[in-house]
């Protein structure tokens, strides 16, 4: 193949009793890659749009993601990879896993590998390590694969895919303030209350149940997160402010989504999810802290191949 298209969307980690374990696909926003068989030898980013970014690609989550897989299947040809980033890097959506998978994905299809997804999911996590500064997969995983994913381990690598129930809709607000991944894992203890994990382990049960059997209520009672969002929670201005918004407007639950400052909420249905977007959107409002809000579906697709050259 000389060139390939590819769209990698945003995801949503830490859904809220599934610290660093259980996430899902997101739909609309994400990063678009182009990548074309060049004359030179080289892996050389020929832009990066939409965000000011590192264009060596030692210093980049998708040149690092491409050097780890290049690693293992090497070429004789030179790449140029156009990125258009549609995520805002530290926004808590998976900025840099989206950029990892796109590329893995990318080079996968271009080079006719035949790489199944799981098998390209450790390359991806070379790029994603690179940027947050620690192993987690609970990004990369369902931006990927799509759908809600549960990452069993990192070390093998060990993902469930997990099903999405048909009218479970996302709201996300990005308040654009910055927090470092590093900053918020600082925040965290190293230790929990044995109570509190015994209640998270069984929320997150039943929360896994509930999307097996579309159970919304269930779904609404295990959205709890005991351990992480209380110490994550000041590091977001009018946090519960957002979220209680979310909730009287009939979410089935809402937390921090990643490391943050973003926050989803989950609903049955769009309109709901439309009014919770537009609830914690009228909180912001009232402050001086510009925001990005998006609806989505969970998207069950993850990363696809477009045909979408003409938006480069
Ligand atoms: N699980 C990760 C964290 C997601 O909260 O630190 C952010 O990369």
């Amino acid at each position: 193949m000389n060139s390939i298209s590819v769209f990698a969307p945003a995801s949503v980690a830490n859904v809220s009793c599934g610290f660093d374990i259980l996430g899902f696909c997101l739909e609309g926003v994400g990063d678009h890659f182009l990548l074309e068989k060049a004359d030179h030898k080289n892996i050389r980013f020929k832009a990066i749009l939409g965000q000011e970014l590192p264009m060596d690609p030692a210093k980049n989550v998708a040149g690092i993601a491409a050097q780890a897989l290049l690693k293992e299947y090497p070429v004789d040809f030179g790449i140029d990879i156009t990125l258009k980033k549609g995520i805002k890097p530290g926004s808590g959506i998976g900025s840099s896993s989206a950029s990892a998978v796109g590329i893995v994905y990318a080079l996968n299809k271009m080079l006719g590998l035949g790489l199944k997804k799981n098998e390209l999911l450790p390359f991806a996590m070379a790029g994603e390590s690179f940027a947050s500064g620690s192993a987690h997969a609970d990004n990369i995983a369902p931006a990927l694969l799509g759908g809600f994913t549960l990452v069993r381990s990192v070390e093998p690598m060990d993902i469930v895919q997990l099903p999405s129930p048909s009218n479970l809709y996302a709201a996300v607000i990005h308040p654009q303030i910055e927090i470092k991944t590093s900053d918020a894992r600082a925040v965290l203890s190293n230790t929990v209350d044995f109570k509190d994990s015994i209640q998270q382990s069984a929320n997150l049960g039943a929360l896994i149940s509930g999307l097996y059997t579309e159970d919304y209520e269930l779904i609404r009672r295990s959205l709890v997160d005991l351990l992480v969002e209380p110490k994550r929670a000041p590091l977001i201005p009018h946090f519960y402010e957002m979220k209680n918004a979310a909730l009287e407007m009939g979410a089935l639950g809402a937390s921090i989504s990643g490391a943050g400052p973003s926050l989803f909420a989950l609903t049955q249905g769009k309109t709901n999810a439309e009014k919770a977007a537009t609830a914690m959107a009228n909180i912001l409002k009232s402050t001086d802290i510009p925001f990005e809000i998006w609806v989505s579906p969970i998207n069950t697709k993850g990363t696809i191949t477009t045909d979408d050259h003409e938006i480069f």
